[in-house]
Formats: structure tokens, C-alpha cells, sequence
């Protein structure tokens, strides 16, 4: 029997947790798993929603960090986490994604020793701006188990000196939670609530896009030609709503062309993607959600950690250059569905699975 500690701390980890808990539950003669939430998303809207929509359990224990600078969200909850991995002494700690809870995290067990396995190890940007990349890349290094998504993820790790044995390529685990999904998300009503028959998606949260006034400016006069040709439905994340009021930008598009909304849960979030004609992101993960539901999606920004999203044709990287947003833009809804939906290898909603089996496979090799 393994103990093990999975760690969730932001948005985009949860949807990644919640296959890995529910296998964890489901194999309980082999495993017998703590949940932990570090609390760095807190509110209804970036936790407790989707918290719900996944089914996950409550968590066994709360770390209620909150928000704070990059050193002193990553210090808080390194405080909090390391008496938890004391008293537990568990076999495994598993984190997940590139967010501060998972270097936090992963820091404090390679201090005491207890092993630690990185879920969405590999992939990398290649852009030490992103406090992601910083993540990503020292996650990996301490990591002893370094679970992949996708091929270039194991040649990245390879390339960075990173030893074959401790390389699993799984597949993703945020497709899991996707397939598994699909059909509850079809019952949200979040179309006929907006009135959306034909429209695309914008979402925009990283610092480089919202924190820079000329930069968020310019997004939102693309989003808004956009809307001339269908109305651009903008879920804006926590952030991005701040800049907006720091910056007056609210009134910087006509709201009939970028209809601004609330953060969304998962399921009515996945039903809005599965519908839209096309997507323009900066986040990580629609990425990959588009990949896997077939939807042309414009990334806005200069480099992607996910490349097999572009080899697979729905994905195509932009940068943030105005004018080039709107001629793809254009250009993708032109098109209408031409995109193909072949998924990459191992994005087959087993990865969960297989995590379980390499966690097994592991404990046996190392001590
Ligand atoms: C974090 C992750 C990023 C991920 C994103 C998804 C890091 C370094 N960044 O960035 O990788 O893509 O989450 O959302 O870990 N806020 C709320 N409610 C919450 C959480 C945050 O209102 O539940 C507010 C905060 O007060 C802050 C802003 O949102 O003003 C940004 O939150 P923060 O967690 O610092 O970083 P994100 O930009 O969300």
C-alpha cells in the first residue's frame, strides 16, 4: 500500500487532481491518498466551482494561503505544507501542472527526502519571463518521478540531463477529466443564458498580456473587431479584472461585440468551448482543451510549452500583434470547422491510470 499526499493549489490544477484522486479511490488496496489543498485560488469562482463541477472530494486538509507576491505565496505555503509532510510521511507527493503550489511543494519534500512526482513534467516555453517556465524547469529537476504528457516533453527532459529511469511518458491527464465530462457539460445551459448561437471565446490572464497597458489594450481593440463578425464571449479571470479597472479599459470595446462575463466552472466552461467557432487564449490548458475538442485556437502569445497542439493543427500561435490576430481571426472563422480531430498519443482519458501504474512501477526501482 503507497501513501501518498496529491497536491492542488490553482485553477488549472484541479481538473488535472481529479482523475488521479478518483483512481487513487477506486485502487484503494493499493493506494490510500491524502488530498491537500494549498488554497493559492480561494474564491467561489477559481475554486469552489470547480471543486463541484469535478466532483473532487473535500480536501483532507486546507492550507489557505491566499494571494500574495511570487516569494511570498511560494514561502507560505512551503511554511504550511512542510509540518503536513512531517506528520504524514508519505510514500509519494504528487504535484501537478507549473503553478507556485507545485514548486512549493516539490521543494519541501526534496528537503525531506520524500519523493516527489511531477504530473505535465516536461513540457517548457523556453521563455524565463513566465513564472510558469521557472516553475516547470525546477520542478523537474528534484522531481524523482517525472510524468509526461506528450513526446517533446520527454525529449526536453532528456535534453536537460534528466535520467531516462525517471522519465514516464503517460499521456495527459487533464484529457481524462475532459472526456470524462464531456456529456455532463453538454446539459449546461450557459448558450441559451448568453443567447449564443455563433461566437468565439476569449480568455486572457498572463502578466505579460494584462499587466501592460498598451499590450491589453491592443488584445481588446483585435477582440473587438472580432466581434463585428461574432460576438466574442470574455470570461475574464480575477487579474485581467483588475487591470481593466486600473487601466479604464472597460469601456475600451462595444459590449455587444465582446460580451464580458464572469469566470465560468468547468462544465459550463468546456459546453462554451465545444461550441465556439474559435478560440483566442493565452492559457496553457485551452491549448490542449481545443487540441482535443477540435476547435481552431489563436494562442496570443510568443512561444508555446505546448508544440503538439500546433503539430496537431488546431493550434496556432500568434503573438500580440493586432493586426495579426485579426487576419487569422478572420482567416480560422472564414474556414468554418475544417480542423481535424485526431488527438495526440495517449490522450485516450487513461492517463490517470497509468500515473497509478508508473507510481507502482517506481516505488519497486528506487528505495
Ligand atoms: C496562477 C498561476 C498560473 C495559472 C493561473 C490560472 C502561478 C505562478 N500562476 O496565476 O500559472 O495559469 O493561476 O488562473 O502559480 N485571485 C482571486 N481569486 C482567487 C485567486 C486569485 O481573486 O481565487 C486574484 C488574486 O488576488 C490576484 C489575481 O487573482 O489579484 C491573480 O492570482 P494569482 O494566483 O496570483 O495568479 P494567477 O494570475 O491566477
Amino acid at each position: 500500500m503507497l501513501k501518498t499526499i496529491v497536491v492542488a493549489g490553482a485553477r488549472p490544477n484541479f481538473m488535472k487532481v481529479a482523475p488521479i484522486v478518483r483512481a487513487m479511490r477506486r485502487r484503494a488496496h493499493e493506494f490510500s491518498s491524502l488530498l491537500v489543498h494549498t488554497g493559492q485560488h480561494y474564491d467561489a469562482q477559481m475554486s469552489d466551482a470547480f471543486w463541484r463541477d469535478l466532483k473532487l472530494p473535500e480536501p483532507d486538509i486546507y492550507l489557505g494561503v491566499g494571494s500574495g507576491t511570487h516569494a511570498e505565496q511560494t514561502a507560505a505555503i512551503m511554511v504550511r505544507f512542510e509540518p503536513v509532510v512531517v506528520r504524514e510521511r508519505p510514500d509519494w507527493v504528487i504535484v501537478v501542472g507549473d503553478v507556485n503550489s507545485t514548486l512549493a511543494c516539490a521543494l519541501v519534500c526534496a528537503k525531506l527526502c520524500v519523493r516527489v512526482a511531477h504530473v505535465e513534467a516536461g513540457l517548457r516555453s523556453h521563455d524565463r519571463t513566465m513564472p510558469e517556465e521557472i516553475n516547470r524547469l525546477l520542478t523537474d529537476q528534484i522531481a524523482d518521478l517525472l510524468l509526461t504528457p506528450s513526446p517533446d516533453a520527454d525529449e526536453n527532459l532528456r535534453r536537460e540531463g534528466i535520467a531516462p529511469e525517471k522519465i514516464r511518458f503517460v499521456g495527459n491527464v487533464m484529457i481524462d477529466s475532459l472526456l470524462d465530462n464531456l456529456e455532463r457539460a453538454a446539459s449546461s445551459d450557459i448558450r441559451q443564458r448568453l443567447g449564443l448561437r455563433d461566437y468565439a471565446v476569449a480568455t486572457l490572464h498572463r502578466p505579460s498580456n494584462v499587466d501592460d497597458p498598451p499590450t491589453l489594450a491592443r488584445l481588446l481593440a483585435a477582440f473587438d473587431e472580432i466581434g463585428r463578425r461574432v460576438p466574442v464571449v470574455f470570461p475574464v479571470h480575477p487579474r485581467t479584472n483588475a487591470r481593466l479597472a486600473e487601466f479604464g479599459l472597460n469601456a475600451a470595446f462595444d459590449v455587444n461585440r465582446v460580451r464580458v462575463i464572469p469566470p465560468l466552472g468547468y462544465l459550463d466552461f468546456l459546453h462554451l468551448l465545444s461550441g465556439a467557432r474559435l478560440v483566442l487564449t493565452d492559457s496553457g490548458g485551452i491549448q490542449e482543451e481545443t487540441t482535443a475538442l477540435g476547435i481552431p485556437c489563436l494562442t496570443l502569445r510568443e512561444n508555446t510549452e505546448r508544440p503538439i497542439t500546433v503539430e496537431m493543427g488546431t493550434n496556432k500561435v500568434v503573438g500580440t500583434d493586432g493586426t495579426r490576430i485579426i487576419v487569422e481571426a478572420l482567416r480560422a472563422l472564414e474556414a468554418r470547422r475544417h480542423v481535424a480531430r485526431s488527438l495526440p498519443p495517449l490522450w485516450d482519458g487513461r492517463a490517470a491510470e497509468r500515473i497509478l501504474d508508473a507510481l507502482l512501477e517506481a516505488s519497486k526501482i528506487t528505495p
